[in-house]
């Protein structure tokens, strides 16, 4: 793993967006797990700026990590809609090639597993983006979740419900189910990219990078995959043991370890 701790998430983004256009570079069609949330949002006004230059991203695929069940893709709070609003047209993506979670459909462990077979399909993710929240998930895997686990609903906890009500309406509530790739789905995943900002992740950042592999920290997961690069603003960083490895380790790394 290796732990980048940058001043800003923006620094993090422009890293990250060079790496996607080397990746899209080498393969045009390159399949990228999408992630929604603040975190990841730097990455793609970086990716945006390059593509308002010449990067052309209008074959890269895409698999959203998770949608809430019961909104209709049209409103404009799932997952489907932001990701279509913050990713596919900004960045020129085809919305032909983005796929989201059907967290509206009639039979939700038919569309999950659906969801696995269009992954394969595709022949899996190349790069995943992810956060993650207070509470140490990745996608909507809340602590508990299965180290192994596939495409699945979920319930949310109270914590994560809270974290999103401000994007919902004042005396809405967020709902209380979602459909999200598995932790087993997100370590398939070829490499993976982690983003996270500010002091309320500080504690979620250090037992996912330095706590045991846990289903309490459904994040830990990231320790048991071999290409994982997490990138953090220094408040994020503020509780890890070994900050100072990881900033050394960074300053002097080799040109060719570059990913
Ligand atoms: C949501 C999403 C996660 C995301 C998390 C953190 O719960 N399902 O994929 O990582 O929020 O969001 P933010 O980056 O806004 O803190």
């Amino acid at each position: 793993m290796e732990v980048v701790i940058l001043p800003s998430l923006d620094d993090a983004g422009e890293l990250a967006a060079a790496r996607v256009a080397r990746l899209v570079g080498a393969k045009p069609d390159a399949v990228l797990g999408l992630a929604t949330g603040s975190s990841p949002l730097p990455l793609y006004r970086a990716l945006r700026r390059r593509v308002e230059q010449g990067l052309d991203l209008s074959r890269v695929r895409g698999f959203a990590l998770d949608e809430y069940v019961g909104l209709a893709r049209e409103d404009e709070r799932s997952y489907a809609a932001t990701i279509d609003r913050e990713v596919v047209r900004p960045l020129g993506l085809d919305p032909a090639r983005v796929r989201v979670p059907d967290g509206a459909a009639a039979d939700l462990p038919a569309a999950a597993q659906e969801y696995e077979r269009a992954i394969a399909a595709a022949g899996g993710i190349d790069l995943q983006i992810l956060g993650i929240g207070s509470v140490g998930h990745v996608g909507f895997n809340e602590p508990g979740s299965s180290l192994a686990s596939r495409t699945r609903v979920k319930t949310l906890t109270e914590r994560t419900r809270e974290d999103n009500a401000r994007f919902f309406g004042p005396g809405e509530e967020p709902p209380a189910h979602c459909l999200t790739q598995g932790l087993g789905t997100i370590l398939d995943a070829r490499a993976l990219v982690l983003f996270a900002g500010g002091e309320a992740k500080a504690a979620a950042v250090a037992a996912a990078v330095e706590g045991a592999v846990s289903s309490s920290c459904p994040a830990s997961i990231i320790q048991l995959h071999p290409a994982v690069t997490v990138y953090l603003d220094e408040p994020a960083a503020g509780r890890l043991a070994h900050a100072e490895y990881y900033r050394y380790a960074y300053e002097h790394k080799p040109a060719w370890q570059r990913d």
